[in-house]
């Protein structure tokens, strides 16, 4: 019988060694329409869809996760646990909270400070900090630089929060640093530390827009700036 979770159900199709884990399952859709050849359709359920297909002769797959830490730790945990997933790169959006930082800058996440409380079930005596996989961040990083996109690494925010009650929040966090807002990679990162050895993950952002300067992006600016955090994502694993 072929292998299948509560939320993936791939039905004997092929699930890649490395995923790219955008939040919109139709930005999954199109990354796959865009970018792989011989692409098979591996999940729909509640049309979280999933793809593989090949990127330059690459095995890759491409998924949705929804929004939100609890979505995307349903995801990667059945993804690395059931289907034997070990490269887990989450490509999406974020706020920037950083001046110097501009709309289009592309963000890669060393860490991934939260104000979520997923980190609990582990029952750890202490703090955890959720990091990145060095590397695919160090890769990241040279492959931005090498394709002269602008691009900064450090901790971003996953908030389970988008509309926050209190107002505050965002100038402490700035404060100590943050470099942008987004709601996944802390789940993410937590994830794959508890899965252990060989599991790896990192979380590229394009800026969709600005905290600080309100300034936004227009619909084709972020076409523009997502292309080049896709291409950084597609080359990451070699
Ligand atoms: N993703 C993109 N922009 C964001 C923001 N301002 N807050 C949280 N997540 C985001």
């Amino acid at each position: 019988m072929s292998k299948s979770t509560p939320h993936i159900k791939p039905e004997n199709n092929p699930i890649a060694e490395t995923i790219l884990l955008p939040g919109d399952p139709l930005r999954a859709k199109f990354i796959a329409e865009t970018y792989l050849e011989d692409v098979v359709q591996f999940n729909e359920v509640r049309n979280m869809f999933g793809y593989t297909g090949t990127y330059k002769g690459k095995k890759i797959s491409v998924m949705g996760t929804g929004m939100g830490i609890p979505s995307i730790g349903i995801y990667s945990y059945e993804l690395i646990h059931t289907f034997g997933v070990k490269n887990l790169i989450r490509v999406g959006s974020c706020g920037a909270m950083q001046e110097g930082i501009n709309v289009y800058d592309v963000i890669i996440a060393q860490g991934a400070s939260t104000d979520s409380n997923y980190v609990a079930q582990y029952g750890l005596p202490g703090h955890f900090a959720p990091i990145a996989d060095y590397s695919l961040l160090a890769r990241a990083k040279k492959l931005a630089d090498k394709k002269g996109v602008p691009n900064h690494v450090g901790n971003v925010l996953s908030s389970d929060i988008f509309y926050n009650a209190n107002k505050e929040a965002t100038d402490k966090w700035r404060s100590m640093g943050i470099l942008a807002v987004e709601m996944e990679s802390a789940g993410l990162y937590m994830n794959a530390a508890y899965a252990g050895g060989d599991v790896k993950a990192l979380g590229i952002f394009t800026v969709s827009d600005h905290l600080l300067t309100h300034e936004e992006t227009t619909p084709e600016e972020r076409q523009t700036s997502f292309t080049k955090m896709m291409e950084i994502a597609l080359e990451i694993v070699e």
